[in-house]
């Protein structure tokens, strides 16, 4: 093992970096690159063939490039699509990002949990198999609520960000029959984590949100426990597309350890 070798953390945004955050509590050795495929931003309203076929191409791509150790699909709509076909066609160990319905089942009081993601998320089959198995007992509220993935992306880029957006996010689920009992909120989808205390106050007390990131984290760690971790050079953002408001990103990937304040550390993939 190159103890250089990267963790690829993958999202279409900025979303997975509510992964590396808890990625950096437990690794904080771990070489990193953050891959965006801002290109394909957002992958929410895309068709499953149109996700598969970019996931696939891409990760392939930077998986030769950049010789990772570990990839995670940090994106809840590209792991609930493509995770078996990237993992059928990487040779490298592939963790995916799925709606923590489990842990809400065992946390909600009411028996009625909300799932907020993207519209590819929140009907795929893998959905109805994580509610059959783990909250067959519980109801499951379901809403696609895409406009908080550009809530995130404008929030993390300095942007103003209309607070009508993380309302019609609540009263989507709180309008649906039995949506005033919901006690727990999964963010099935890694941009609303990002926006988790504008969701807060959207929603009112007595509501918890439950994410998967710690989770995975714990198995990035697990996969990777006592390999050799070291830099060979700073962690940097690598992005799809070179445009404009990429540079307003800087200060927030300065958060996440990619790049020093205010100064871009990014790529494009050519
Ligand atoms: N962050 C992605 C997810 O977890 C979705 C963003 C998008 O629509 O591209 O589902």
């Amino acid at each position: 093992m190159d103890a250089s070798a990267p963790i690829l953390l993958f999202d279409p945004g900025v979303g997975g970096l509510s992964v590396l955050g808890e990625v950096r509590r437990l690794l904080p050795d771990a070489p990193v690159i953050y891959a965006a495929d801002n290109g394909g931003l957002p992958y929410g309203t895309k068709t499953e063939a149109e996700v598969a076929a970019r996931v696939c191409g891409l990760l392939g791509r930077m998986s030769e490039r950049y010789r990772p150790r570990l990839i995670c699909i940090a994106c809840n709509t590209a792991s609930t699509i493509a995770l078996a076909m990237v993992r059928d066609v990487l040779n490298v160990p592939i963790v995916g990002t799925v709606p923590a319905i489990k842990p809400a089942a065992e946390q909600t009081r009411s028996g009625v949990i909300g799932l907020l993601g993207t519209a590819a998320t929140i009907r795929q089959p893998y959905v109805d198999r994580l509610a059959a198995e783990f909250a067959a007992d519980k109801r499951l509220l379901r809403h696609a609520a895409g406009e908080l993935v550009g809530a995130a992306e404008a929030k993390l880029r300095g942007l103003p960000v209309d607070p009508a957006i993380y309302a019609r996010a609540a009263a989507g689920l709180r309008d649906q029959p039995g949506g005033m009992e919901v006690d727990t909120v999964v963010l099935a989808c890694t941009h609303f984590p990002l926006v988790a205390d504008e969701l807060g106050e959207a929603f009112g007390p007595g509501v918890r949100f439950v994410d998967g990131a710690a989770g995975i984290a714990r198995r990035i760690a697990h996969l990777t426990q006592g390999q050799p971790l070291t830099r060979s050079r700073p962690d940097f953002a690598l992005f799809t597309k070179d445009e404009p408001g990429l540079a307003a990103l800087a200060p927030a990937l300065a958060q996440y350890g990619l790049g020093p304040d205010r100064t871009p550390a990014m790529e494009i993939l050519t």
